[in-house]
């Protein structure tokens, strides 16, 4: 299968989702990495690894107008799954109803605990036990979606938050992959009438 990824920064967890690929028997190849910055480290990473990228800008246009844009990459790039990673852009429904099913997010928490930002700092302050991340279905809901799996993450006595997030981030690079191996190899279609199936039934 091919997967688009979008990214905004580093790209750590887009290097693991590159790395992993390169089993043989991995089912999913990375045709496009795609940024709305065009200083995004990954990006260099990307290329390095001879990987096509694209990076666009979002200052100054609107939202829709951006999301088509980078859309249009991503379809030229001939890929059937976006994995966002680190991608931090509010994409419109438009963009994300036409790839239901079909685009994950890593989310650096044990959702539904902790969407949005600064989740580390939260779950610290919280008295947490454990912090996490999520890789689940993007909705038009901000870090919603089916959860597809997670992986707990002890806190530590002393944690900060940064030392808290790079262990998480040693999660998220197992993770990501995994469930985007598992993603890719599901009977996509056939989930996806049932599901409209069960819809219209109700
Ligand atoms: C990760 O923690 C991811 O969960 C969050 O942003 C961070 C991106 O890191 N959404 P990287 O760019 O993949 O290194």
């Amino acid at each position: 299968a091919r997967v688009a990824v979008l990214i905004s920064g580093t790209g750590s967890n887009m290097a693991a989702l590159l790395y992993a690929s390169r089993r043989d028997d991995c089912p999913y190849e990375i045709v496009l990495v795609a940024s709305n910055d065009p200083e995004a480290k990954g990006l260099l990473l990307a290329e390095a690894e001879g990987v096509a990228t694209f990076a666009l800008p979002h200052k100054g246009m609107k939202r829709a107008e951006h999301d088509t844009a980078m859309e249009k990459q991503v379809l030229a790039s001939g890929a059937e799954y976006i994995a966002l990673a680190g991608y931090m852009r509010i994409l419109s429904p438009e963009f994300v109803s036409r790839w239901e099913g079909r685009m994950l997010n890593i989310h650096p928490s044990l959702l539904p605990k902790y969407k949005g930002l600064d989740t580390h700092a939260r779950a610290i302050e919280a008295g947490d036990s454990h912090a996490g991340c999520s890789v689940h279905l993007v909705t038009a809901e901000l870090d919603d979606g089916p959860v597809l799996g997670q992986t707990q993450v002890a806190i530590m006595p002393g944690d900060t938050p940064d030392t808290l997030a790079g262990r998480v981030l040693y999660a998220e690079h197992q993770l990501y992959s995994r469930m985007l191996e598992e993603l890719v190899s599901r009977p996509y279609r056939a989930d996806w009438l049932l599901a409209k199936v069960s819809e219209l039934a109700l």
